[in-house]
């Protein structure tokens, strides 16, 4: 099953969160490594432009991920005890989730192309600057990534912490079905029962 259902959450959705969620974090951690780097480091050329393809395949991902979840049923809560407040909280973190990371990612582009030069994604794609850039550009969007990047982390960690919690403590299958694709009239069905 490629779609989501009412219930559940298809194929492309569940490959489209876990490549992007690992994808980000190793992406964090590459960034705070790089900057440590010098001049004279043998891969400070090399981590930043490994930084800057995989972000740039990831800010294509995005695109593509929010037109799929529009052109989707987006599953209803599969806590069914959860408050009408709960479920809004969730609905406006997943959408905060969304919105950090597609300014993220175009704040990198920023920085990247603050010099007016085009980003060669793995050399296969050239993503041209922007017609206008501002005064001190890397540096000014340089640090607004760098807290960017902080909250999305923190924010996801938050996010992990919640679905942890509606496994092991809610015992319902808010967790098992984004992990695999579970059968369409699932939502009364107990996580025991799933796993
Ligand atoms: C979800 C995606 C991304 C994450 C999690 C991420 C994370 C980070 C982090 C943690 C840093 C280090 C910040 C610091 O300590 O100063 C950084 C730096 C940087 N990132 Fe990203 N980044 C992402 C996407 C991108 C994209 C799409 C690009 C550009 C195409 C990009 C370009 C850069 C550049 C050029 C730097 C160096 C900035 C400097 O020298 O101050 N990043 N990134
Ligand atoms: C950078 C890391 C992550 C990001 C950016 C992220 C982002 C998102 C987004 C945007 C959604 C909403 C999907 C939709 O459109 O319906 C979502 C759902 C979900 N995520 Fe993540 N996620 C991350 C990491 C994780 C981790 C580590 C876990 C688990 C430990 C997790 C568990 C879930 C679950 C269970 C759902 C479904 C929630 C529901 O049914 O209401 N996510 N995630």
């Amino acid at each position: 099953m490629l779609k989501n259902t009412e219930n559940v959450y298809g194929l492309i959705t569940i490959i489209f969160h876990w490549l992007m969620a690992i994808s980000i974090f190793s992406l964090f951690g590459l960034g705070l490594y790089m900057v440590e780097l010098t001049y004279y480091d043998a891969w400070y050329k090399g981590s930043l432009d490994l930084h800057k393809n995989i972000g740039m395949t990831l800010f294509v991902a995005l695109m593509l991920r929010i037109v799929w979840r529009a052109v989707n049923i987006t599953p209803k809560s599969a806590d069914e005890s959860a408050s009408t407040i709960e479920v809004k909280a969730a609905h406006y973190a997943h959408l905060a989730l969304y919105g950090l990371m597609a300014i993220l990612m175009f704040s990198g582009y920023l920085i990247s192309t603050a010099d007016g030069r085009a980003i060669d994604v793995f050399g296969l794609i050239s993503i041209p600057a922007l017609p206008i850039s501002f005064a001190n550009q890397e540096d000014i969007v340089g640090n607004i990534h760098e807290i960017l990047a902080w909250t999305l982390i923190l924010l996801s960690a938050g996010h992990a912490l919640a679905a942890l919690k509606h496994h092991f403590i809610n015992k319902n299958n808010t967790l098992v079905r984004m992990l695999k694709v579970l059968p369409i009239k699932s939502l009364n069905i107990t996580t025991k029962e799933l796993i």
